[in-house]
């Protein structure tokens, strides 16, 4: 890889790692430890100096150790000489507190990125940052890659009945509509709102095109599972055949898998930037194309 001369690879992201070693890269990973007081430990078990370095930790749940980790190992790559610094955490933790929503708030995505920078970064990448334009508040060379190609390469893969993809909100509308594209579909969107202080969601009921079809259900973030259930129920009282619920980032917190099965969701689609049981797609080879050009 032109750009890259070894890839370090955080406790977060081993499975997506281990993948970038069929794309000619070097991959090693980053030894980890906790203390018994909870303090995090990371030590780099290579000589970096003068290398261009990928560091690649995403930024899930735990979130805030994966980025304390995240910090000690760009400061430890930067300390011990490396030349460059590209650093990936294809999900970016803190990404939807990027208002101050309520006096008093922080606005947590600054201060993420101002850590990430200043403790040595050269570059970032992520994946579908939660609102587009906030890419730009980085003051090193950032990108915001899309995983929505390699998610409907999959569904091109499987035996869909007339499918329409769903947007739950006005946000993912994008989503959808490169989906929707990639997929040679139709697309529709619904409304939601959010109780700021309840967290409940609520959803317009809307008259979708949905009988005997195949429903995709797109969002960037599966969290509690609510935003995708309400759109989920929508569509199997109007006859949708199935649903199935796809997302970029399969936070899937509490009972969020249970809550969409009850809605009727038949399958939960993700990508490896959060790694757990549902992260069925990778995004391996767009994360390889992009370092070809990047920065
Ligand atoms: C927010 O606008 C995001 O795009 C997602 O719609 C949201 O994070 C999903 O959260 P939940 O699964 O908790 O409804």
């Amino acid at each position: 890889m032109k750009n890259v001369d070894i890839v370090l690879v955080g406790s977060a992201s081993r499975t997506l790692g281990s993948k970038l070693q069929n794309y000619d890269m070097k991959v090693i990973n980053v030894e980890h430890k906790t203390f018994p007081d909870g303090e995090s430990y990371v030590c780099i078990p290579a000589n970096i100096r003068g290398q261009n370095i990928l560091l690649l930790q995403s930024t899930y749940p735990p979130q805030d150790k994966h980025l304390i980790e995240l910090f000690l190992t760009i400061n430890a790559a930067k300390s011990q000489g490396a030349k460059h610094i590209i650093v990936v955490s294809p999900y970016l933790a803190y990404t939807r507190q990027d208002s101050m929503f309520k006096p008093g708030e922080c606005i947590s995505l600054r201060t993420i990125i101002h850590l990430i920078e200043n403790s040595g970064a050269s570059a970032f990448i992520t994946y579908n940052i939660h609102k587009s334009d906030t890419i730009k508040w980085f003051n090193i060379p950032a990108l915001n890659l899309s995983a929505v190609k390699v998610l409907m390469e999959y569904f091109l893969k499987i035996d869909l009945k007339d499918p329409i993809i769903l947007s739950p909100d006005k946000g993912a509308i994008n989503l959808a509509k490169e989906a929707a594209m990639l997929l040679h579909s139709e697309y529709s969107y619904l409304e939601k709102s959010r109780d700021r202080n309840t967290g409940k969601v609520r959803t317009l009921y809307k008259n979708i095109q949905v009988t005997n079809r195949d429903v995709i259900i797109i969002d960037d973030i599966i969290s509690s599972g609510s935003t995708i259930a309400n759109v989920a129920k929508i569509a199997t009282n109007q006859g949708a055949r199935t649903t199935i619920a796809t997302c970029i980032h399969p936070l899937l917190s509490n009972n969020a898998v249970k809550r969409l099965k009850e809605a009727g969701i038949s399958e939960i689609i993700g990508t490896d930037c959060i790694e757990n049981d549902y992260s069925k797609v990778s995004v391996a080879s767009t994360l390889a194309e992009a370092l070809r050009i990047f920065p």
